[in-house]
């Protein structure tokens, strides 16, 4: 999705800018820019349809200027082009604009902007902000006070960088449901949609809040709300490494991503197995266990694979604490004026920790007066911050657009919480040393599944000649199939449904022939019988069936295995997952996809 920059300070702010957009480019767009100015006046802009290395081959030597801002477009409103690439100029050429999110009623203001004169010279919502604040600068000094004016009159999401050139002491950014970062540095200061353009710069950030503002200067900031009330920002250190922004010797981030993943939940285990209590500590919950004890239900909240980790991670809930635990896509509940119990716990998942569907649904818990916790990967994000508690991943960043090690540590923070309140339950003591003993046992288990890396590309090379694949799993299994499936789709573009084992015969069966090969999740747990009963009449279909768990099966109920270790039967799943991540990578590699930028598919979805 669209990414910003912007830079003020005694350097040549170009190179930073297109520095910056380089490192937003994982996000996905189609066009850059970026506008610069000076002591000397006027502004100078360049921006072009196609990568930051084309908008960088297109500035010329000349362009130089201390204060800027830059921006990656992702259309929406109007096609990739020239002209409608970011920054966008008022008709006197003094202001430019970068904008994320949407203006919902940019029409209706071109309408009025035109009937008065105004010229457009693009056909994005965007343009209608630089010629809004063009406006009201006619009634004001202020460059602050004419872009509050601006924002008064738009309904939509936002996040903007506005540059004037007859400030050029000054940028002024604000947030309204799409991400925006101050970077402190020394006697300059950058402004982002993501802190992975200001890792290079400055680990010294603030998180601007919805409907706040900010002044940014080379010698420091201000911040202020929409109705002109200062406001205080504490800074924070960003903790990840400007390395983890490289593929790092990988083919792609998404492998890489993959391959991290034993590190990753090491952070995130790290210092909360107590084995003396046999539970974890999280004292970020903000939870007594008095307050632990009082919940009945649990219902977890989020999107596309945060949804799947969340299913995995009610489950944990239920068998470890015997809480009755729900997990249900973000973006339904939030349409559907949920009723909100008192007596529910709800738990927000989001690695991004911007996904703007989730967001309306914490916003909408705590309007209603209910209990949010996160469990989020990005410090400081405005998930993170509108919960009330929650446990950070600790992943670290992650570029690839389809999720791996933040599901995995999704999955393994949700058993760290279900451990937590089963220990204030009923989960007795040699219960919880099992289930600690099981998580620490993860990482190395993570390492043997993918040291099978060789030959499961070799079935992902197999397998992705087929036009489509179903996914099954039962219980345990079925959110492990369900993640499998949608990274499957997401970076090959092969077709691939999920469906309980046991709904199989209610429909799907009519799918299973040759040609549509199936994925089955089978643990070695209670229900492995009857999942063996279900590939039995898959083969009996000619279905051809790969099955994944933990021991080999009579050939006749599967042509293909991939085995990994056994953990305790709550945990399996976590490990279910990575061999099914590899098997998407690979059939994507082997169909030449664009595997980290998968086509319509955006990092992190900061829009309805
Ligand atoms: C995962 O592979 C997807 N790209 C997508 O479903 C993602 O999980 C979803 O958009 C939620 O993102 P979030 O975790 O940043 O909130």
């Amino acid at each position: 999705m669209c990414g910003i920059v912007a830079y003020i300070g005694g350097k040549d702010a170009a190179p930073i800018l297109l520095e910056g957009l380089a490192r937003l480019e994982y996000r996905g767009y189609d066009s850059a820019g970026v506008a610069v100015t000076g002591k000397t006046g006027g502004l100078k802009l360049v921006k072009k349809k196609g990568r930051v290395a084309d908008l960088a081959a297109a500035v010329p030597a000349r362009f130089k200027g201390t204060v800027g801002i830059g921006h990656t477009r992702w259309a929406t409103h109007g096609e990739p082009s020239d002209a409608n690439s970011h920054p966008h100029l008022d008709g006197a050429e003094r202001f430019a604009v970068v904008h994320n999110g949407i203006i919902e009623n940019a029409e209706e203001l071109r309408a009025k902007l035109e009937s008065e004169g105004v010229v457009f010279a693009s056909e994005t919502d965007t343009e209608v902000l630089a010629h809004l604040i063009a406006a009201h600068a006619k009634e004001t000094d202020e460059l602050e006070d004419a872009v509050r004016g601006a924002l008064a009159r738009v309904v939509g999401t936002y996040g903007i960088a506005v540059l004037d050139a007859e400030r050029p002491d000054r940028i002024v950014v604000a947030r309204n449901g799409s991400p925006i970062v101050l970077g402190i540095g020394e006697k300059e200061m950058f402004a982002a949609s993501d802190v992975a353009a200001l890792v290079r710069y400055t680990r010294q950030v603030v998180h601007l809040d919805d409907g706040e503002l900010a002044t940014v200067r080379a010698d420091g900031f201000s911040t202020f709300t929409q109705d002109a009330r200062m406001t205080a920002k504490q800074p924070s250190t960003v903790d990840w490494e400007e390395a983890s922004y490289d593929t790092a010797g990988h083919a792609h981030f998404l492998i890489k991503e993959i391959s991290e993943q034993p590190a990753a939940v090491e952070r995130t285990l790290s210092g909360r197995v107590d084995e003396r209590f046999a539970t974890a500590h999280l004292g970020g919950l903000n939870l007594d266990a008095r307050e632990a004890r009082a919940f009945q239900r649990v219902k977890i909240l989020g999107c596309g694979s945060a949804y799947y980790s969340g299913e995995l991670g009610a489950q944990l809930i239920e068998e470890l604490a015997r809480i009755p635990a729900h997990a249900e896509p973000a973006s339904e509940f939030r349409y559907r004026n949920p009723v909100i119990e008192a007596d529910t716990l709800y738990i927000a998942v989001s690695q991004s920790g911007e996904t703007y569907d989730t967001l309306a649904a914490v916003q909408e818990i705590k309007r209603k007066g209910g209990r949010v916790l996160g469990v989020v990967n990005t410090v400081g994000s405005a998930i993170a911050r509108e919960c009330d508690g929650g446990v950070y991943l600790h992943a670290g960043p992650e570029i690839s657009v389809a999720s791996t090690k933040a599901f995995t540590s999704t999955a393994v923070a949700f058993a760290l919480i279900a451990l937590h309140f089963g220990r204030v339950h009923d989960l007795s003591p040699a219960d919880g040393q099992r289930i600690c003993a099981g998580l620490k046992a993860l990482p190395d288990q993570i390492r043997e599944i993918l040291a099978q890396e060789e030959s499961i590309a070799k079935l992902a090379g197999q397998y992705a000649q087929n036009a489509g694949m179903m996914f099954v799993g039962r219980v345990r299994g079925w959110p492990v199939a369900r993640e499998g499936a949608q990274k499957l789709k997401e970076v090959s573009y092969v077709h691939a449904e999920a469906y309980p084992a046991s709904e199989l015969k209610h429909g799907p069966l009519a799918l299973i022939g040759p040609e549509l090969p199936t994925v089955a999740v089978v643990p070695d747990d209670e229900l492995r019988e009857k999942n063996l009963t279900t590939m039995g009449e898959i083969r009996a279909r000619h279905g051809r069936v790969l099955m994944v768990g933990h021991s080999a099966p009579d050939p006749k109920y599967a042509e293909d295995c991939i085995l990994i270790p056994k953990n305790e039967p709550e945990l399996d799943p976590i490990l279910l997952g990575i061999p099914l991540q590899l098997l998407a990578y690979h059939a994507a590699v082997a169909l030449e996809r664009d595997v980290d930028k998968p086509r319509n598919l955006a990092k992190s979805v900061t829009v309805e």
